[in-house]
């Protein structure tokens, strides 16, 4: 519309046409910034720990986000599927953090204790509204990623929790924890067999 009213101001309608090839290359970068967030790794290759090294520097280099990470090479110990189940849960954490959290940076923190793993991502954005240790349990949302983190996360017998805090622009913090033990057994229902994958 504004491109016709212009059509006889060349002057004007060569502007609207530098603003429209911005807002196309904007939205070229964010594309190819999401297929990267989603595209399939081969945990196999490489292990756990280089997995996520390696898509943390894809993705900083695909966004204006400055990303870190710090992971424990116990991680790659996990079974297959608790690997899988963790990529997914930073993949969707980093997509949130893309698409909501109008940050400059986000840092991704994997530590084993004793009895648990810990994994902490956290943003430098504009926080959640409403965000608390409960958020995604209820109602809040239309969304289905939190959901399914959390769900991902029960499966492994643990936990998920946001802290963030919208006034003091602090940004978000997602903590999920889940017990070794649990995250590296599974039973043999047919043979009524713990097994230890
Ligand atoms: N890091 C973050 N910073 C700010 N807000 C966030 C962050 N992560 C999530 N949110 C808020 O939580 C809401 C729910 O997130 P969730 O991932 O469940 O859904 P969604 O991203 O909106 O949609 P989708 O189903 O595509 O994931 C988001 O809409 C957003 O408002
Ligand atoms: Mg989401």
């Amino acid at each position: 519309m504004r491109i016709r009213s212009a059509l006889g101001d060349p002057a004007n309608a060569e502007r609207l046409c530098d603003e429209i090839d911005a807002s196309i290359d904007h939205a070229l970068r964010e594309i190819r910034a999401f297929t990267y967030l989603l595209h399939p790794q081969d945990l196999t290759a490489y292990g756990l720990k280089a997995t996520i090294e390696q898509y943390a520097c894809g993705f900083a280099a695909r966004t204006s986000l400055k990303v870190t990470t710090d992971i424990t090479p116990e991680v790659d110990r996990l079974p297959a599927r608790t690997q899988r189940s963790l990529l997914r849960i930073i993949q969707e954490a980093l997509t949130n953090v893309f698409r909501h959290a109008k940050a400059t940076a986000v840092g991704v923190v994997i530590k084993a204790t004793e009895s648990h793993f810990r994994l902490r991502i956290r943003d430098n954005g504009r926080g959640m509204a409403g965000g608390d240790a409960r958020y995604g349990t209820s109602e809040t949302s239309l969304g289905v990623g939190i959901p399914a983190m959390r769900f991902r996360l029960q499966q492994l017998g643990g936990t998920l929790e946001f802290r963030s805090t919208v006034a003091r622009r602090s940004g978000t913090t997602l903590c999920a924890v889940f017990p070794h033990h649990l995250a590296g057994k599974r039973r043999s229902q047919r043979k009524g067999l713990l097994v230890i994958k």
